[in-house]
């Protein structure tokens, strides 16, 4: 095996010249992902874990460059969730055998923090024996303590980039990468298992960025680490912007996984678009959440965040036979679990 990467399995890092090195060229690779396979599975096994996805609104405030639901989207077609639809998404994922819901949406004024508590509130009333996740962008340290007292106890949350002047050409100017990072740290300190990451091959992005998302997550240690493939929007000012690369999303998969032996890693909605097989490539790079749909099917197609986002076959929560299948023809297995961190 190529020195770098076993010093990497070892160490758990790396100088930020390795890190280039290893990120630059594809003749580690081979090597990158089976010793993030050996890690995965000497600390999760063959275990992929399954969490339900409801999109609850593609309502934002915000105008972030990359993003098909900015606010500037006026092509967007926009919908919101009830509580009552949020909650019957909730029953037919615990049927269907998912224990963990994740509520994402844009960052929506309709929903308000009484809103949102009592959402949470009433799914944890109804699943005590499920985790439930929020991924509803920033917000006060007061708002984040009250989700949690409500009864959340995660939080995705990627910090997109942690170099502060490439923050600065992906977001609008009232976004900053500081305001990110408290939020993070804020969500840490309540008591949430938080999930940051970041995009892969943004617009502007160089290795060294690439290098400081490392080093911020090395400092962060979240439980939960989410990456994909940037892929552009037709209505966004990125739209002639070239889509970041598979490859370079695997050997970031499998150099996680070496730094972060034990965070959970989904091989997203992105890598499954950017390729057909992409998130069973991920699953093999060390990857080991999947994240399949439970919107409404009619609400799917509104979700948009870049073009051609898939929404059937593994995709679709409802579709969990044939994702075993395919979780068991890449060589793991799905189980039905809460799947703490461990
Ligand atoms: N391509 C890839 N990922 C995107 N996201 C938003 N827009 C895009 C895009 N065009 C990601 C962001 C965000 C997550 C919900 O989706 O990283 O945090």
């Amino acid at each position: 095996m190529e020195d770098l990467v076993k010093t990497l399995a070892e160490n758990r890092t790396f100088t930020d010249a390795e890190f280039a090195a290893l990120l630059e060229v594809d003749r580690y690779d081979a090597d990158l992902f089976s010793e993030a396979d050996r890690v995965r599975r000497a600390v999760y096994g063959d275990a992929v874990y399954i969490r339900g996805l409801i999109e609850c609104t593609n309502f934002c405030k915000n105008d972030c460059y990359y993003c098909g639901i900015r606010r500037g989207n006026k092509n967007a077609s926009r919908y919101r969730l009830s509580k009552e639809e949020i909650l019957s998404c909730c029953a037919e994922g615990y049927a269907l055998g998912f224990r963990t819901f994740v509520l994402q949406g844009g960052e929506d004024p309709y929903f308000t923090d009484e809103r949102i508590c009592e959402i949470v509130s009433a799914i944890r009333e109804t699943y005590p024996d499920c985790a439930i996740t929020l991924s509803l962008g920033e917000k006060s340290r007061a708002s984040y303590q009250a989700y949690f007292d409500a009864g959340a106890n995660r939080y995705l949350l990627r910090h997109e980039t942690a170099n502060p002047a490439h923050y600065a050409k992906l977001h609008p100017a009232e976004l900053s990468l500081d305001n990110r990072k408290r939020c993070l740290y804020d969500l840490k300190a309540i008591g949430y298992a938080v999930g940051a990451g970041m995009m892969v091959g943004s617009p502007f992005q160089t290795t060294d960025d690439l290098v400081a998302d490392l080093r911020f997550l090395e400092e962060l240690e979240p439980q939960m680490i989410g990456i994909g493939p940037f892929l552009r929007h037709k209505d966004t000012p990125f739209a002639d912007m070239p889509n970041g690369s598979l490859p370079l999303t695997l050997r970031l998969l499998a150099i996680l996984r070496l730094m972060f032996p034990r965070a959970l890693i989904p091989a997203t909605t992105a890598l499954g678009t950017i390729h057909p097989h992409g998130r069973e490539m991920g699953l093999r790079a060390g990857a080991n959440v999947i994240m399949p749909n439970l919107s409404p099917s009619d609400v799917r197609k509104k979700y948009l965040l870049y073009d051609n986002k898939i929404t059937a076959g593994e995709e679709a929560a409802q579709a969990l036979a044939l994702l075993e299948k395919t979780v068991s023809d890449a060589g793991y297995r799905v189980v039905v679990d809460i799947g703490n961190p461990k």
